[in-house]
């Protein structure tokens, strides 16, 4: 009969402990992004777990992997969809999969500058878009900036006919690979992770993409010239997966909303920053030589890949490129 009562006792007590310990268990956002932690993505990852760390104390804990540590950009959005990783930032190029929509982003010289996208992001076309991915089980919670992308190149590129039978790694999008067979180049399509072996090993000519990325990750150390063309922006989607966040308890998600809307502040202010910084830290190593155009050559590139709108324009909305286009005034 002792015996009964202690095989009892100790059966309770173990429920009561995993009832507490399951209670008491923060829950754990693993947020992965493919940029080193000094970058716009980085610095704004960064901050939203501190932000976390600070409000919602034990009750949530932000894991951060930088780098590709956890999951590179061709598996990490299927990471999100089977839960094995909750918040992701991926540049706008690389949802093509899920939506057609997002690309609009993608069209090269649509937006002459940031605060174009800003005024086209936070009006009714760029809010609806945040939830183009819903029916695939993905919520767009808010963009982030990175800035304008520049072509860099093993030679000298001034107009588009430069650029004619040279292979530039792009991001997983089509509007990205049309803009450079508009002017005759072979786009190859390659997760971020890979590039600057590609690079170095000249297995590629040259790449597009913002001056903090190519700063951040040393390309300018195995590219001798950058044109500076502005010619197409690079930005984020924060997304979760619509199973994990519209399960997250009520008292939770709107002080995490709140976090990533202070932390998405702080990292737009670092992408301006970065951009001006890191451009000068390019020109300061004497690695690689910026290339500036001039008007007629801007021009040049512009009448070479504005065709690539019209193509474009059923798959990403003619309502949404009006509105980018008027976005610009
Ligand atoms: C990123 O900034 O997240 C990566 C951009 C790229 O793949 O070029």
């Amino acid at each position: 009969m002792l015996k009964l009562k202690t095989i009892l006792a100790f059966a309770v007590g173990a429920v009561f402990l995993c009832a507490v310990s399951a209670i008491a268990a923060p829950i754990v956002i693993k947020f992965s992004h493919v940029v080193a932690e000094d970058t716009p993505k980085g610095i704004m990852a960064n901050k939203f777990r501190d932000l976390v760390a600070e409000r919602l104390g034990d009750k949530v804990v932000v894991e951060v992997y930088p780098n590709s540590q956890l999951f590179g950009d061709g598996k990490e959005l299927e990471a999100l969809l089977l839960g094995d990783v909750h918040l992701l930032a991926p540049a706008l190029s690389k949802f093509q999969k899920y939506t057609p929509l997002l690309q609009i982003y993608d069209l090269p010289f649509l937006f002459k500058d940031m605060a174009a996208i800003d005024k086209f992001q936070q009006g009714p076309n760029g809010r609806a878009l945040l939830t183009s991915m819903k029916d695939k089980g993905i919520v767009g919670l808010d963009y982030l900036h990175n800035g304008m992308k520049q072509i860099s190149a093993n030679d000298p590129i001034h107009g588009p006919g430069d650029a004619k039978n040279k292979k530039f790694r792009i991001m997983t999008s089509d509007v990205l690979a049309a803009q450079f067979e508009a002017v005759g180049a072979m786009p190859l399509k390659k997760p971020f992770a890979e590039v600057f072996t590609l690079l170095q090993t000249k297995a590629i000519d040259g790449q597009e993409n913002s001056w903090s990325n190519i700063y951040s990750q040393k390309f300018y150390e195995v590219q001798p010239y950058i044109t500076e063309t502005n010619h197409g922006i690079l930005d984020y989607l924060v997304i979760s997966s619509t199973e994990f966040w519209d399960g997250l308890p009520a008292d939770v998600r709107p002080v995490l909303e709140e976090c990533l809307k202070e932390a998405i502040v702080v990292g737009n202010a670092a992408a301006a920053q970065k951009d001006l910084d890191d451009k000068q830290k390019i020109i300061d190593s004497k690695r690689s030589e910026i290339i500036t155009l001039t008007e007629e050559e801007r021009a040049a590139w512009v009448e070479a890949m504005k065709p690539v709108w019209k193509q474009f324009e059923d798959a990403v909305g003619k309502e949404n490129l009006e509105a980018a286009i008027a976005s610009n005034n």
